[in-house]
């Protein structure tokens, strides 16, 4: 037997394996919703599957995975054989892939790599694959892709949907299928999820697997209580053709009724859709629905055709991945953090690993009923999830160590070794250390100068626990006479190292800078609890100074003000009442000049003193600009409607709420009138 031959056996045995894999996880995927390994294992298997059926095409059979598409259908569901194949996508997973894409095009088409093709990105849904036939204007039948081939009919369920048109208006072809994705928006996923819990079911992994669970409903009436939406992105059968390009099948879409995936990009080169790939990731992490890569599609219909299929994905489109959101690693430690509060946080400290681009080496537990229901131990095998910017979480513990004990989450603070109390119906636990806590201390100083408080410049986690350590503040007003006492000390801190004579002067400036402060961040900065920026400044506003807050603040006369209950009168009232606290309000006062409270001059106008909703998409600011418009012209901006609402205003595509607002006759305004009426 030559080398070769072992290397191909060995190569054979791999690749039987792999096959038998594959379609496990694909099984488990489409039609058991209940993935066991991540989309990004899953990706490496097919990768390699790949690069041993190019070195060894013999291999492939027509049972390959390369050769089919998803899973046959389920038992329990009739069958609706596609009039065109639904086809998947091939993948690239950087911008070289994109390059050796877009050359493949030209090349099939003979077109001089010259030439530009006008390529059209969009989003790519992660939800579920499904195709909707309407048949003289009228939703007749829907599928799920199934093998590509042979879906479930699953009609009566996508009935329930409530942005999916059941008619076409006139004008559309006698026959047409329309695709797109199922998918469920992010808030009724985490909705679902805790009624999953409260009821003992098992929570679901994912919003994708969340959507096709709910479409794979034999009740349609569950179906419909899933809130489920549907983007459309592609045709299938048609009696005569719509359009000319991939965005003018979307421009066709929408102006059917159907949602379509916003923002899109045309670009013929490399870079234009680079920009688009970036510009998609950073704004991921805000949409309300989740998203795993981008999809590039030649513009030009006629092309598309030209360019046809081969075996599961079409030539003409590639699926461009976000990097892994998810990845699996070992815990080497949990410790406990304690915050500003006294609440003690669960921190697990982790083999390095990178998610999503970045390397990741924490990730937050929660609390104690965390550990207790996900069973997380020191050791385990674990999977961790990052979206966005926001703290990596552990989902779930695989596997635990040989050995390993459960963990005990401490009943006393690890920094003051004071008890640790877990108030009746509170999740928390907290050290009851108080002020004896450094810990707390050290984390009220680091809020005292955070952004939204006194947003000193240069003076960030760092700098305090560094100054903290030295002794050199320990409470807020030593951050402003630091600056005098340092001049006299033998140790200034323009000679420690990491600083210098100009570093220094900097920080001086900075501190310096903010001693004129407003009333509502000074309230802010205190640290009360359940005190935020909104209550802080409902605060300044209603006692106007300082001294008028201190001198007649008083539990009952708190509840008149809007929005504060009995519990955050009750932690209000104790902060100012606490003897160390004085000190530290008079100390600081001593330092600072506390502007009284000024109310923004408001115009008398339409919006004065009135409730107003906001719904659906502006096109002409976003909702934020709008929110802070209204609030300047003295309007109370709410989240949803009531019999109090005076106004609500409709941008494109409002929906439940619109229809709420014209049940109880709320005055609704369109954005054109919105923005007339403000000026
Ligand atoms: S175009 C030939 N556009 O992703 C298929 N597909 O993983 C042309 N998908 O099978 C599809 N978002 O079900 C297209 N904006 C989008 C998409 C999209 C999600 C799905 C589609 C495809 C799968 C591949």
């Amino acid at each position: 037997m030559s080398l070769f031959d072992f290397d191909k056996d060995d190569a054979k045995t791999r690749y039987d394996v792999l096959v038998a894999d594959i379609h496990r996880h694909d099984a488990l995927y489409h039609r058991h919703d209940n993935p066991e390994i991540t989309d990004a294992a899953y990706d490496a298997l097919r990768r390699e599957l790949n690069e041993i059926e190019e070195k060894y095409p013999e291999f492939v059979t027509e049972n390959s995975p390369s050769r089919t598409v998803g899973a046959p259908v389920a038992d329990g569901f009739s069958k609706i054989t596609h009039a065109r194949a639904m086809l998947s996508l091939g993948n690239a997973f950087n911008e070289n892939d994109v390059i050796d894409f877009i050359d493949r095009v030209k090349r099939f088409l003979g077109t001089h790599s010259d030439n530009a093709i006008d390529i059209f990105a969009e989003q790519k849904i992660d939800g579920s694959s499904c195709s909707l036939r309407y048949e003289n204007g009228v939703l007749i039948s829907a599928a799920t892709r199934g093998d590509g081939q042979v879906g479930e009919d699953i009609t009566t369920n996508i009935k329930t949907i409530d942005n999916i048109p059941q008619k076409l208006p006139a004008g559309a072809p006698d026959v047409v299928e329309v695709r797109g994705e199922v998918y469920m928006p992010t808030a009724s996923f985490d909705a679902l999820n805790k009624a999953q819990d409260a009821k003992g079911d098992k929570p679901f992994a994912n919003p994708r697997n969340a959507a096709a669970g709910s479409l794979r409903q034999l009740d349609s009436s569950v179906t419909a209580s899933r809130n489920l939406k549907f983007f459309g992105y592609a045709l299938g059968d048609m009696s005569a053709p719509i359009a000319d390009t991939q965005m003018g099948i979307r421009e066709r879409l929408s102006a059917w009724g159907f949602s379509v995936p916003d923002p899109i990009a045309v670009t013929s080169d490399v870079s234009g859709l680079m920009d688009y790939y970036e510009r998609i990731m950073v704004a991921r992490p805000d949409l309300d629905y989740d998203i795993d890569g981008i999809v590039y599609k030649v513009n030009d219909l006629a092309l598309q055709e030209r360019l046809g299929f081969v075996s599961r994905a079409p030539r003409w489109a590639i699926a461009h991945k976000f990097p892994a959101e998810e990845a699996i690693t070992t815990i080497r430690e949990i410790i406990i953090q304690v915050g500003r509060t006294g609440a003690l946080t669960p921190v697990a400290e982790l083999e390095p690993i990178t998610v999503g681009g970045v390397v990741v080496s924490r990730a937050t537990l929660h609390n104690e009923d965390e550990i207790v229901r996900k069973d997380i131990r020191v050791g385990d095998k674990v999977k961790i999830k990052r979206a966005g910017d926001v703290i990596p979480k552990i989902t779930e513990s695989i596997e635990h160590m040989d050995g390993s004990v459960p963990f005990i989450f401490p009943d006393c603070c690890p920094v003051c070794d004071s008890e640790a109390i877990r108030e009746e119906g509170d999740v928390i636990r907290r050290c009851q250390g108080g002020l004896i806590c450094d810990a707390q201390a050290v984390e009220r100083l680091k809020y005292f100068v955070s952004k939204n408080a006194f947003d000193i410049e240069g003076m960030g986690d760092k700098v305090i626990k560094q100054f903290w350590d030295e002794g050199l503040i320990k409470s807020p007003a030593d951050i402003f006479t630091l600056e005098t006492r340092d001049k006299t000390s033998l140790t200034p801190i323009r000679n420690k190292e990491g600083w210098g004579e100009q570093s220094a002067d900097k920080l001086w400036d900075a501190i310096n800078k903010k001693r004129d402060v407003d009333l509502h961040r000074f309230i802010y900065a205190l640290g009360i609890r359940q005190v935020g920026q909104a209550t802080a400044k409902r605060l300044a506003s209603h006692y106007i100074s300082l001294s008028n807050l201190r001198t007649t603040l008083d539990h009952d006369a708190l509840l008149e003000i809007e929005d504060i209950g009995p519990a955050v009168a009750t932690d209000i009232c104790a902060f100012f009442h606490e003897a160390h606290n004085i000190d530290v309000l008079d100390a600081l006062v001593e330092q600072l000049n506390i502007k009284n409270f000024e109310a923004v001059q408001t115009q008398e106008g339409v919006f004065t003193g009135k409730v107003v909703v906001i719904t659906g998409t502006l096109t002409q600011m976003t909702r934020a600009e709008a929110k802070a418009k209204l609030e300047v012209a003295g309007a109370k901006v709410s989240g949803s409607i009531s019999a109090k609402t005076d106004y609500l205003i409709a941008g494109e595509k409002a929906g439940s709420k619109l229809k709420k607002a014209e049940d109880l006759n709320v005055t609704v305004l369109s954005e054109d009138v919105f923005i007339d009426k403000l000026t």
